[in-house]
């Protein structure tokens, strides 16, 4: 037994010693010290020799045992380190690292900010809105009536006969207009969504709205915030104009004009001929649309404004397609 023993061991330490890969270390464990391996085997056939020679047959192999895995650690320590240095010997560590594309904001994310910032210099606070409306907030507290044509299916998507996709930022005004007394001054940035689609038209586009309620507001403060947002956003010496138009929420309503970014006024495609350029829509705010929020009208007055995001972003860097925001190509989007 004892020979057979220092056999094992001779035999278990000169095989550690010539190993030359983590793997053959793992095999040597098992072919020694296994569930079936020599060690184990000739260990277990101890009972089958001489009561007298057990106790020293028993402490060399524990002894053998011990020496061996010691060994064994010892070794697949040395080989593990020159594995890793020899993964390493390959590589230049002096190369720069692999660099991650940097994103950016969207084009319309970056025009919103423009604008909200603007405003922001002259006083207005940020409110937001819920995109999912209700009839009432936006239509019949903005004074649209049930027969006006922009509730129609053609232009609005329901969600069910009360419930609606906002048309237009418009009903932030009204939902401020309940919670806040005047003096109020604030813009109101957001999604809005319309059954419409074509070269100037998406489903789904960006407003600013554009509130200010006071004692004493009037049609010449509207046109001099106005004036100063356009002038500020496409240049001092862009010109303006304020033309009479119609909203069921404004008395006066007003539509404003700028001169063709394009051919500077002269006529061409982009702007029919004209020389002008619709951006926003704005007016007085509607006496029925105060005595809907409890605002006294002859205390208090205000105006209102609504641009579109997309619009303005489409006129300040030329883009003839409202469409190309959407496709996330990066090809467009990298430029900006
Ligand atoms: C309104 O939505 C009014 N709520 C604006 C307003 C607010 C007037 C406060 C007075 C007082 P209008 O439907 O014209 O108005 O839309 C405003 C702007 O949204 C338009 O000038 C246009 O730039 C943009 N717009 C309208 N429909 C689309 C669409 N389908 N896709 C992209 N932009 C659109």
């Amino acid at each position: 037994m004892i020979d057979r023993l220092k056999e094992i061991r001779e035999r278990a330490l000169s095989a550690i010693e010539a190993v030359s890969t983590s793997e053959d270390i793992d095999k040597i464990r098992t072919d020694f010290l296994g569930r079936k391996g020599a060690l184990t085997m000739l260990l277990r056939g101890l009972g089958a020799i001489p009561p007298d020679e057990r106790p020293k047959a028993g402490q060399l192999a524990n002894a053998i045992k011990g020496e061996i895995e010691e060994a064994l650690s010892g070794k697949s320590g040395i080989l593990s380190r020159g594995e890793a240095a020899s993964k390493i010997a390959g590589l230049d560590l002096t190369l720069p690292g692999r660099r991650r594309p940097v994103g950016s904001l969207h084009p319309v994310t970056q025009v919103m900010a423009e604008i909200a910032s603007i405003f922001r210099r002259m006083g207005f606070a940020v409110a937001i809105g819920p995109e999912i409306e209700s009839d009432f907030y936006n239509f019949e507290a903005l004074n649209i009536p049930s027969d006006h044509p922009a509730r129609d299916m053609q232009d609005t998507f329901y969600v069910d006969e009360k419930i609606l996709l906002r048309t237009h930022t418009s009903p932030i005004q009204v939902r401020t207009m309940q919670r806040c007394r005047p003096p109020l001054r604030i813009i109101a940035p957001g999604k809005v969504y319309r059954c419409d689609s074509d070269v100037t038209h998406t489903p789904m586009f960006h407003q600013v709205e554009g509130l200010m309620v006071d004692r004493h507001v009037t049609f010449a403060d509207l046109k001099g915030i106005l004036t100063y947002f356009i002038q500020d956003i496409f240049g001092s010496d862009t010109q303006v104009r304020f033309r009479p138009s119609f909203f069921p929420f404004t008395e006066p309503s007003a539509e404003v004009d700028i001169q063709c970014v394009m051919c500077r006024g002269a006529g061409c495609r982009v702007c029919s001929r004209t020389g002008w350029l619709e951006v926003l829509g704005a007016g007085m705010v509607h006496p029925q649309v105060f005595r809907n929020v409890g605002y006294d009208t002859e205390e208090f007055s205000g105006f209102a404004f609504g641009l579109g995001v997309e619009r303005i972003a489409m006129l300040k860097y030329g883009i003839d397609d409202i469409r190309l925001f959407y496709e996330n190509d990066l090809r467009f989007l990298n430029q900006f």
